[in-house]
């Protein structure tokens, strides 16, 4: 029988996990935090202790995707202190989502209360300064209820569960850490459709072009604009950034989430090092003229790319210095390391 786990509120004890290990993986922690809409309400329910989530089987998430989520990491920081990064922005681009959807807005006030609650009630799993892993923060908001018909339903669960996680791509950043991308002839989102927002179905349609770069031998597919096949669009989960010989550049695009990792990180190219920055469409043949290119996102951080295929056609590129002072910038104001000049950091109050 293995060794039992156990902590104790309150305490300042971890978890028994080997934190600098860890893969991007789901692991259940003991509370998740949950709150139920109806009839113009939402009625918190507070931290549960079960993984499984009870509802009718005539609810509008399973049939039509009436669901979104959201995904944040939170980190410890070097004064034990613990931090989540921009949660106004993850409700605020729920809440689009919810207005897409047609169902109601869950409070700033509540979305936040919640991340609180949850990590502060799951505190031995977040990983420690220097471990390299962080908290990984899942909300959820599923639209219940029984019924039959296409429409949207009245009652909506919110949820929020968390997953201590290590690398979204194995090896994380570095200079020898440089990834291949597939591009993809199918589509992700549709021109004036839901690309925008982080709904479920967007997510289903980019398993089979994932699964086809997978099998091919790269890390994701990289999507093209879903209107003229020209333009880069995103990378998998992660948006798209590139370096011309005059600026720092990433696709603007109706149809591609507006990624928190990739403003943040234009800010801090404009404000931290003074470089140009540009939100632009930008031609896939462009990648001809770029030093060098990357993703990023809230999982991934930051990945550098060494090589894009587009059928009998490839780019390749070499690492970027910039790329890691961009990483230890953004990371560094995650983790608390590093001076936080935009305010952008959420301290969690773990009592
Ligand atoms: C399709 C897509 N693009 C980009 C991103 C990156 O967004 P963020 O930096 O807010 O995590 C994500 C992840 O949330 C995503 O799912």
């Amino acid at each position: 029988m293995s060794k039992p786990r156990y902590y104790f509120p309150g305490s300042s004890r971890k978890a028994d996990l080997d934190f600098a290990h860890l893969g991007f993986d789901y692991r259940p922690c003991p509370y998740r935090f949950e709150a139920v809409y109806r009839d113009g309400f939402w009625r918190v329910r507070g931290l549960l202790e079960s993984t499984d989530i009870q509802i009718s089987e005539g609810s509008q998430c399973l049939h039509y995707g009436q669901q979104l989520f959201e995904g944040m990491k939170v980190h410890g920081g070097p004064d034990g202190r613990v931090y989540s990064f921009r949660p106004a922005e993850n409700a605020r681009r729920m809440n689009e989502g919810a207005h897409y959807l047609c169902g109601p807005e869950v409070p700033e006030e509540l979305f936040i209360r919640g991340i609180e609650e949850v990590v502060a009630a799951n505190h031995p799993y977040i990983p420690p300064y220097g471990s390299g892993a962080a908290l990984y923060v899942r909300p959820l908001y599923l639209g219940i209820g029984d019924n039959i018909g296409v429409k949207p339903a009245r009652s909506f669960v919110f949820r929020i569960f968390v997953s201590p996680v290590g690398p979204y791509f194995k090896g994380g950043f570095g200079p020898d850490q440089g990834k291949q991308f597939l591009v993809s002839r199918l589509d992700r989102a549709a021109p004036m459709g839901s690309g925008h927002v982080k709904a479920g179905g967007n997510y289903a349609c980019s398993f089979s072009p994932g699964r086809e770069a997978k099998d091919h031998g790269f890390a994701e597919a990289l999507y093209l604009d879903p209107r003229e096949h020209r333009y880069i669009e995103e990378i998998g989960a992660a948006n798209f950034l590139g370096f011309t010989k005059s600026a720092l550049v990433t696709p603007d695009s109706a149809s591609v989430l507006r990624s928190i990792t990739r403003i943040s990180l234009l800010e801090i190219a404009k404000k931290s090092f003074g470089w140009a920055t540009e939100e632009r469409k930008i031609a896939l043949e462009e990648l001809d003229e770029m030093a060098s290119a990357a993703c990023c996102g809230t999982a991934a951080v930051i990945c550098w790319i060494n090589r894009i295929v587009d059928g009998d056609r490839e780019w390749t590129f070499p690492f970027d210095d910039r790329w890691q002072k961009l990483h230890d910038t953004l990371v560094g104001i995650q983790n608390g390391s590093l001076d936080d000049p935009f305010g952008w950091r959420h301290e969690i109050p773990l009592e």
